[in-house]
């Protein structure tokens, strides 16, 4: 199972003082150390994280793959045939502002969609598509062009009973088989822990996950002992 690291949320923690650190690209070569086969990153319009700066100097420092997170808007388009990472995930713009907000509307947007996806492979961008595990949204993402798929396993993490969760792991059992079936590579991810990844680890179709949050969180708690304990040592 390949592994990206989503470094927004330690841009989120920079931007709460507009300071030079933690530094995203910092926490990406640790990543890296640590064994990421994958960087990820979401450039959003309103620059709420991460910024170009940033993607720019992970394009230049990132030894394995660099996934960048954008709108389908020409505005980011033209970043990404810029700073060439090695794949581009579509996602919607205003996801996470609502909680319920699901993956992309592949079928309802498909042209735009399409033509984005286009422009990008023609740099040989790889293209795809973050969706719900829904055949229709799997079907219009082989149809515009993507040639791979990143399940929303959002819905999954955040079912509040067993049941509930169960119905939520067929569903992206369900998808995963699809899109493997029409020949697009899989991925998943959004909200995936140390508590819930397991499950999804035993859908063979499923061979990439994109994590973040909990990671970021972890890596606070098991390095606060250490940060206080330099800091008393450094003040006596
Ligand atoms: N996949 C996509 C498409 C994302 O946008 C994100 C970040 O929101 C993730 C995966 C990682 O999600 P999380 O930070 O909840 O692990």
């Amino acid at each position: 199972m390949r592994l990206g690291v989503n470094i927004d949320h330690v841009a989120t923690l920079r931007q709460a003082r507009r300071g030079r650190y933690p530094d995203p690209v910092a926490a990406a070569a640790l990543a890296e150390l640590g064994g990421a086969e994958q960087i990820t990153l979401h450039v959003r319009e309103d620059r709420r994280h991460v910024n170009e700066r940033d993607l720019s100097l992970l394009r230049q420092t990132v030894n394995g793959a660099l996934n960048l997170e954008m709108a389908a808007t020409d505005a980011m388009l033209a970043i990404a045939l810029r700073e060439k990472p090695d794949t581009v995930t579509l996602v919607p713009e205003k996801r996470e502002e609502l909680t319920t907000e699901g993956g992309l509307d592949v079928v309802g947007q498909r042209a735009a969609i399409a033509r984005v996806t286009k422009a990008l492979q023609a740099a040989e961008i790889e293209v795809s598509l973050f969706i719900d595990p829904e055949i229709a949204q799997i079907e219009a993402s082989k149809r515009a062009g993507a040639t791979a798929v990143e399940l929303h396993t959002g819905s999954y993490c955040e079912a509040k009973s067993a049941s509930a969760r169960k119905k939520e792991l067929a569903r992206l059992v369900r998808g995963a088989k699809a899109a493997a079936k029409l020949g697009l590579r899989v991925a998943a991810g959004h909200g995936l822990d140390y508590w819930n990844v397991k499950p999804i680890l035993e859908i063979a179709e499923i061979t990439e996950l994109n994590i973040g949050y909990s990671i970021v969180c972890r890596a606070l708690l098991v390095g606060l002992e250490n940060a206080v304990r330099d800091m008393k040592e450094l003040i006596g």
